[in-house]
């Protein structure tokens, strides 16, 4: 089973954590910083998608999960 993590944090990303490949829609791989989670925007404000850039906390979202 693979070691990797998807935390919905609430009122904001998707905090992924652990080994994985991340593609665009072609399917080619997109640069991350190995070892560090990544922050995915779930909001769709931010101006650097697929990550969060942290724009969720001023365009209203507002989202809170549970398990
Ligand atoms: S979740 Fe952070 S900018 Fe969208």
């Amino acid at each position: 089973m693979a070691d990797i993590s998807v935390q919905v944090l609430d009122d904001g990303p998707l905090l992924v954590t652990g080994e994985f490949d991340l593609q665009d829609g072609s399917g080619s791989g997109m640069t991350k910083d190995e070892g560090r989670p990544i922050a995915l925007c779930r909001c769709g404000a931010s101006e650097n998608k697929p990550f969060c850039d942290g724009l969720h906390k001023n365009c209203g979202f507002s989202s809170s999960v549970k398990a």
